[in-house]
């Protein structure tokens, strides 16, 4: 939510603010800015609307080796150019970029009124800036410290001072921030994404340290002023998987490494020999294993629905009772954290306020979380108490296709461990195992599909509104499916349980109303086909995903074929098709595929 960038060094700052920006688009995407200091003095350019229209309106010549830049996701105030950052004190003299929410700037831009000073937008970021020029400090880094002391709730921010023109100050309460060094030249991103061109070497900065940033390298303190030791550290990423390759889009792209991803994922593991997975990075032997009573879950959004998955794999594998719910809300319900539950944040981002959150307060109640992310070095999984990292490389478009994935697989394997240490036998160990084998060849048979489920999209693009219905292993499939349909189609896709259609909203079912049934090959299938039964007796339209083996009857539907598994990871496989079925919706439609309105990657406000 929000990118920063920064730069100081020898080379000229506004190109590689831009590109910088263009890597961080998607954090947000409805404005954009850059400051440069030109011999000394601030310049600055700001658009509402993409990167590419920020670099239209560069100036041909815009000099200086020091700069920040800003990429907007709206908070305070609509998408305009006042709006956007970089802010600025009255005086021009400071320029300020902001990723976060500030609680108290509605108190503070009062004062600042009453005090005389003329607000320029709607943002809270704004104040910042009027606090830092306002700060009697001498250097500019008592001079944040001093405005950061006045505002409360979360931040990355970094300042330029045209007084002090050889340095950019950073500080970091609750949203990413990490440096990146170069040979005489610093680079500052809210991710590697932005740095990883330039430079593989990184430090991350944790809430409540603040750094200065010259050219000749960077110093990390506290608001105390006490210094702060850092060591650098290297970036596994490569340039060019950040790159779109040979595809319309990111999202494309990424649902196609799925195969590849997954098998990486799995490689090293699997154990054969005693029918488990070795998840090391627990950092849980298997009597700690075995303690635990119950498994929590906590994510965001599609994260919280494969957590779903995760909660009925679990179950049913170790028959431990577990559940997943909404990060966003769990805090905020004052939970009971029990020491013998083992709580699991899962996020692709690794930075999601509403998850690091969650982390948190249960590590403030004592209780012990994990973390299920892909983001190698993010917040979130630096602050779990250990966890599996889901190697499914870096994944740029909103819409989340195989990161989901890989947290499904994820699961399966924390499932199976947690099962290994009870009462799952050898036997069905080794099934689960020889099962999670078979999913990177079987996603590559349901990917080679995608020219049939492009037709069916289009054709489903066309209503307004649809269902998505399956029932225990199914419905979080379906909520899954509803939720990349509504990201990117915009169009309405509800959810629902298929045993609770007929408690109320098989009313709307109409010729004009599709739905798409989750159908496996399981205990539940003679049910699930009945339902379906019963929607098409209504003239509702149907799209049914279903396994090889299932015999529909004379019922009237266009039907999505997966291949089999067991049936625990069956929800692994029938997600894949739905990814395809959005995408195709969505690019039949038109929509700008992997930035769609009003959302952002990772969200890093509550
Ligand atoms: C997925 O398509 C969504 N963009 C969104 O729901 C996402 O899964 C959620 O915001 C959580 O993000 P995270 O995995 O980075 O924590």
């Amino acid at each position: 939510m929000c990118g920063i960038v920064g730069y100081v060094g020898r080379q000229h700052a506004a190109p590689l603010l831009v590109e910088g920006l263009s890597r961080l688009e998607y954090r947000g995407y409805d404005s954009a800015g850059v400051a440069v200091l030109t011999s000394g003095k601030p310049r600055v350019v700001r658009t509402v609307g993409r990167v590419r229209d920020l670099e239209a309106a560069m100036p041909k010549r815009l000099a200086g080796t020091v700069g920040i830049g800003h990429t907007r996701w709206a908070t305070h105030g609509p998408a305009t150019e006042a709006n956007a950052h970089p802010h600025a004190s009255e005086d021009g003299r400071v320029l300020l970029v902001h990723n976060g929410i500030l609680d108290n700037a509605a108190a503070l831009r009062e004062r600042l009124a009453a005090d005389g000073v003329t607000l320029a937008s709607d943002t809270d970021t704004e104040v910042l800036a009027h606090l830092v020029s306002r700060s009697e400090a001498t250097s500019l880094e008592g001079k944040v410290i001093d405005a950061l002391r006045q505002v409360t709730g979360t931040y990355a921010i970094a300042v330029l001072d045209a007084d002090h023109p050889d340095r950019v100050v950073v500080a970091r309460n609750g949203s990413p921030l990490v440096l990146g060094l170069g040979e005489r030249e610093m680079f500052i991103a809210s991710d590697v994404a932005a740095l990883v061109r330039h430079t593989s070497q990184v430090v991350h900065l944790e809430d409540g340290e603040l750094a200065t940033v010259t050219a000749s390298g960077f110093h990390t303190f506290t608001a105390d002023a006490a210094s702060v030791a850092k060591t650098p550290e290297t970036l596994e990423l490569s340039a060019e998987e950040l790159e779109i390759g040979g595809h319309q889009h990111f999202m494309h792209k990424e649902m196609h490494e799925q195969p590849e991803t997954v098998r990486r994922m799995l490689t090293g593991r699997l154990d054969d020999r005693f029918a488990t997975a070795r998840l090391d990075g627990l950092q849980l032997e298997p009597r700690e294993l075995r303690a635990f009573r119950r498994v929590k879950i906590l994510g965001c959004g599609s994260a919280y629905y494969v957590g779903q998955m995760g909660a009925s794999m679990i179950e049913d594998l170790a028959r431990i009772p577990a559940d997943s719910e909404a990060a966003s809300e769990f805090r905020y319900r004052n939970p009971i954290i029990e020491p013998d539950t083992l709580y699991v944040a899962v996020s692709q981002s690794g930075e999601t306020a509403d998850t690091l959150f969650a982390v948190r307060e249960i590590q403030r109640k004592g209780g012990r979380v994990v973390g299920l992310v892909n983001v190698v070095g993010s917040s979130i999984a630096r602050e779990c108490d250990g966890g599996v990292y889901l190697h499914a490389g870096p994944e740029v478009a909103v819409a989340s296709t195989k990161a989901l994935t890989h947290m499904a697989v994820g699961f399966a394997m924390l499932a199976v461990a947690l099962g290994r240490v009870r009462d799952l036998s050898f036997a069905d160990g080794q099934r689960i195992i020889n099962g999670l084998k078979q999913i990177p060849d079987q996603v590559a048979a349901v990917l080679e599909q995608e020219d049939a489920i492009a037709e069916v999209a289009k054709k489903v693009a066309a209503a307004p509104s649809l269902f998505f219905i399956g029932r225990v292993r199914g419905f979080p499939v379906s909520r899954e499916g509803a939720q990349k349909f509504k990201e990117i189609s915009y169009r309405h896709a509800e959810a629902y349980q298929t045993s609770e259609l007929k408690h109320g909203p098989l009313a709307l079912i109409s010729e004009e109303l599709p739905t798409v049934a989750i159908v496996p090959r399981d205990d539940l299938l003679q049910r699930n086909i009945g339902a379906a039964h019963e929607i098409a007796a209504r003239r509702g339209p149907l799209l049914v995903v279903t396994h090889d083996g299932v015999d529909l009857g004379e019922l009237d539907a266009a039907r999505i074929v997966v291949p089999k598994n067991e049936d625990e990871l069956d929800a692994i496989l029938l997600t894949i098709p739905l990814q395809l079925l959005a995408y195709h919706a969505a690019l039949s439609l038109g929509h700008d595929i992997d930035r769609p309105r009003n959302l952002a990657k990772s969200v890093t406000v509550e």
